[in-house]
């Protein structure tokens, strides 16, 4: 089955997880992933899908042992394990970050659906600042033209966004957002 022939499988039989009709077009990817290249330590891609930030970050330069996977939904695991040999694929939820044994985590690239839900914020982002390095990065595709993380929740959390931009080459439109810790 194809990559976007899977995800719509996937969207069908699981709505609230997968949020999206399609894989994120490539336009999207770059500016998810801009920049990884120069980013040290353990990269970490949390809701990757079918993979479509995962071969831009690759095409980067990163090297398949410096990133980890998390992934909610075992096919698109299977998937991913078949398309990226080398590359740690964990079929847990992103909520798990501190199992993989991790720390000083340059960037967490997240395609994980956060909008207007609070609990997934605390628990996927707040838990990801744990293991991430100081000057990490938060990396958050959107559909939404405001910050997928409320003003409060960032008060909340110690970070503040930066807005990446906007790729209107995608179904639908999607915006890229950065968030780091708040440095005192
Ligand atoms: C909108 S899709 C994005 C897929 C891919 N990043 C892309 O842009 O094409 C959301 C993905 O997050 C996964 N997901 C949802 N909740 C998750 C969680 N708590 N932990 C890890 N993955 C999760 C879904 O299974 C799905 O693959």
């Amino acid at each position: 089955m194809s990559r976007s022939g899977l995800f719509l499988k996937e969207t069908l039989r699981r709505p609230g997880e997968v949020v999206a009709l399609a894989p994120s077009s490539r336009a999207v990817a770059r500016k998810m992933t801009a920049g990884l290249e120069r980013v040290s330590g353990p990269i970490i891609e949390i809701g990757p899908g079918t993979g479509s930030f995962t071969r831009e970050i690759l095409a980067r330069g990163v090297p398949p042992s410096r990133l980890t996977l998390m992934e909610i939904n075992d096919q698109f695991c299977a998937s991913l394990k078949t398309q990226f040999p080398g590359v740690r694929v964990v079929n847990r939820p992103a909520q798990d970050i501190h199992a993989l044994g991790l720390h000083s985590v340059g960037a967490v690239i997240s395609g994980v659906p956060v909008l207007a839900r609070p609990k997934i914020q605390r628990d996927v982002v707040g838990r990801a600042l744990d293991v991430m390095a100081k000057g990490g990065i938060f990396v958050q595709i959107t559909y939404s033209l405001r910050a997928p993380i409320s003003t409060a929740m960032q008060a909340e959390l110690g970070i503040c966004a930066d807005y990446r931009g906007m790729v209107l080459a995608n179904l639908p439109p999607a915006h890229v957002y950065v968030f780091r810790r708040i440095q005192h």
